[in-house]
């Protein structure tokens, strides 16, 4: 039976029933829709709504309701009931009749859904801030493991200056760390509860509002009623942040690709993460990566598509808001598998360190250093510069490296190159005078890797 039956002479057409529904996607909200009422019994005892008696079987019921919705929560999609919130209705009043009929009043499904829909972002933002810390663990590990393992930088995808491995590892440590606290940030601005706004106007009871907040573990409750039943901004919030995190791991998933190719072959990943081909039996495809890479395109569209929904809408409830779950549940869902997917991706990852210590040896990396040198022996940048760029067109005709030319062959470019050129010219020498905060030096590595473990290790999870 719908929830407002009595005003209605016909049935609804069962083809607008399928569209207005929905429960297929918000069973989802069991759990927090019946936490939500459990908590509204104890406040409607509160205003003499309910008994004290009553509302101690109401709540047994619901445990009762809980512990089997915790149990097979996709059982709920057998009914054809309307939403999950006329589903736990339905199935108190089945439970202990007419007293399942008094748990509604002062309360709209306006308040409830949107308190269920918070309280559902509570606990996927929890297990999200989890899959995060997981990855930047992983990334950790993989730095610690590789602190000397020399790697081609790059910009504009030409090699630029050596880095390590560990450094590129960081990296992402960092953008996750963002990630991190971006969500942390949205989690907190979302922790006020709806519950008692009414349908748009407040209630009529006069609910202690802040100790029904707290009750369902809300930091407190919300200011205005008019806003708060409209108010879907804690979902745009989310999904930007999963947006914002899919698109750095969509980068990371990208660099890896690359450093998987035959071509560079600096990294080989594990069979459990690679798929082959029907037809050609030597490819060894990075498809985990390709996903993560690839499904950045439905986490954004999903934040895209909310906004529109929410452009222009008048206050307060419209049942366009309906449209708000499915995109958040699977932009969450996508978000956290992929973090999931990436850690996997680095458990069994081999790094070949004799293909990135050749390619940063091959790219003529280290042209900057020999420009430095110039500096220091009193030439301006800028004709260092100029002088340095003719010699590394010359060394591409001879097919060497910079420090493979001989002094004879150097000094073509200018007579200030001595004997002392070729210690700057190693690899060493250039990432050791990257000392500064942040750089490549092996010390700031070692630094920059402890304090990324002490950060994570002092994370209250
Ligand atoms: N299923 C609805 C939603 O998700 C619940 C709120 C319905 N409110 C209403 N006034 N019809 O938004």
């Amino acid at each position: 039976m719908a929830l407002w039956g009595g005003r209605f002479s016909q049935a609804a057409d069962t083809r607008f029933k399928q569209f207005n529904d929905s429960l297929p996607f918000d069973y989802r909200l069991a759990e927090q829709d019946v936490l939500g009422s459990i908590s509204w019994s104890r406040a409607l005892v509160k205003v003499g709504v309910l008994t004290a008696e009553e509302q101690r079987k109401l709540e047994a019921a619901m445990q009762d309701l809980l512990a089997q919705v915790q149990a097979d929560p996709e059982q709920i999609l057998q009914s054809d009931a309307e939403d999950i919130h006329s589903w736990v209705e339905s199935q108190l009043i089945a439970r202990v009749g007419d007293l399942g009929k008094k748990l509604h009043t002062g309360r709209s499904r306006n308040d409830q859904v949107a308190t269920d829909l918070k309280l559902w972002c509570k606990t996927q933002g929890a297990q999200l801030l989890l899959a995060i810390h997981g990855l930047q663990r992983q990334l950790v590990a993989v730095a610690d493991a590789h602190q000397g393992t020399v790697l081609p930088g790059y910009t504009h995808l030409q090699r630029a200056q050596p880095v390590t491995f560990a450094h590129w590892a960081l990296a992402y440590v960092e953008m996750l760390e963002r990630d991190y606290s971006r969500l942390q940030d949205a989690l907190a601005r979302l922790n006020l509860s709806p519950l008692g706004c009414g349908a748009l106007a407040g209630t009529a009871y006069a609910i202690d509002r802040e100790a029904l907040a707290l009750d369902m573990g809300f930091a407190g409750a919300t200011r205005n009623s008019l806003d708060t039943v409209a108010d879907r901004d804690h979902v745009v919030e989310l999904m930007n942040c999963a947006s914002l995190s899919m698109i750095h791991l969509s980068r990371f998933a990208e660099d890896l690709i690359f450093y998987n190719t035959g071509e560079a072959g600096f990294v080989e990943l594990s069979d459990k993460v690679t798929s082959g081909s029907s037809l050609m039996p030597q490819k060894k495809n990075p498809d985990a990566l390709e996903l993560i890479r690839g499904k950045v395109g439905r986490v954004v569209g999903a934040q895209m598509g909310m906004m529109m929904t929410l452009k222009a809408l008048p206050l307060a409830y419209n049942k366009d808001m309906q449209e708000d779950k499915e995109g958040l549940f699977d932009a969450l869902d996508t978000w956290h598998d992929c973090l999931d997917m990436a850690s996997l991706v680095l458990d069994d990852i081999k790094v070949n360190q004799a293909r990135t210590l050749a390619a940063a040896q091959g790219g003529y990396a280290n042209a900057t250093e020999l420009a430095d040198y110039l500096v220091a022996k009193g030439i301006p940048f800028r004709e260092a510069h100029h002088i340095v760029g003719e010699a590394v067109v010359y060394a591409i005709q001879v097919a060497k490296p910079l420090e493979d030319l001989s002094l004879a062959e150097l000094q073509q470019f200018s007579s200030v190159m001595a004997e002392d050129v070729y210690p700057v010219l190693s690899l060493e020498s250039t990432l050791g005078k990257r000392v500064a905060k942040g750089g490549v030096a092996p010390d700031q590595i070692a630094a920059a890797l402890a304090e990324a473990q002490s950060r994570l290790a002092a994370r209250q999870l």
